[in-house]
């Protein structure tokens, strides 16, 4: 059985786009997985086809830019147009996951992930952590180092401000994104048995 993922995210200025096709790419590597990249730009009318996608699939896995602490509107507009499904539990038992990206290193984008992963809990998914162990934390660490940023609910980037998304977030960053795609794909066939 094919099993389908859609990655939802936000952007603002590309750096995210980014990320979510890292992790796009990691959930494609295992085979039998049906991914789809959806911007929530796809989901602003109640009536967008998009939304089928979604209501179809095994796994969701949302994503967004760390704004002002929190995840930004674009991601909060579409989290709360999900409350008529929130209403009758049409997602419940999916898989969920989430990502953020920031400009600063820390830039609280764990603040992101909780919302995230309390909007997934609730409408009854069940979330995927990131399980990677922390990098970048011991004298033979490196920025290079996958989850160098040392997350664990879910995969984070960090985008410095004045470089465009051509430059950034750095491939450690769009590796740890492409772990957590992989993850949730394996996941999902597991689910699924
Ligand atoms: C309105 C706004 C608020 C932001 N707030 C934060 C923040 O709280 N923490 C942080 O580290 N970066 C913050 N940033 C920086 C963005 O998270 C960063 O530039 C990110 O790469 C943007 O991703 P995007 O290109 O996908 O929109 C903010 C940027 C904007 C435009």
């Amino acid at each position: 059985m094919t099993t389908k993922i859609c990655i939802v995210y936000h952007s603002g200025y590309g750096h995210t786009a980014k990320q979510a096709a890292a992790v796009a790419d990691g959930a494609r590597e295992v085979s039998g997985t049906d991914v789809s990249e959806v911007p929530v730009e796809d989901l602003s009318e109640e009536a967008s086809p998009a939304w089928e996608k979604l209501d179809a699939a095994e796994a969701i896995v949302f994503g967004c830019p760390t704004y002002m602490a929190c995840p930004s509107a674009g991601l909060k507009q579409f989290m709360e147009a999900t409350s008529g499904r929130w209403m009758s539990q049409q997602w419940a038992d999916k898989l969920a996951a989430g990502f953020t990206n920031s400009g600063s290193q820390n830039g609280d984008k764990q603040n992101t992930l909780v919302d995230i992963a309390t909007f997934a809990a609730q409408h009854g998914m069940v979330w995927i952590n990131l399980n990677l162990l922390p990098g970048n934390n011991s004298s033979a660490g490196s920025v290079d180092d996958l989850n160098r940023l040392g997350a664990s609910l879910g995969a984070m980037a960090q985008s410095n401000v004045d470089e465009a998304a051509d430059v950034v977030p750095p491939k450690a960053d769009l590796d740890t994104a492409r772990s957590l795609g992989e993850r949730v794909a394996k996941c999902a066939q597991r689910w699924s048995e």
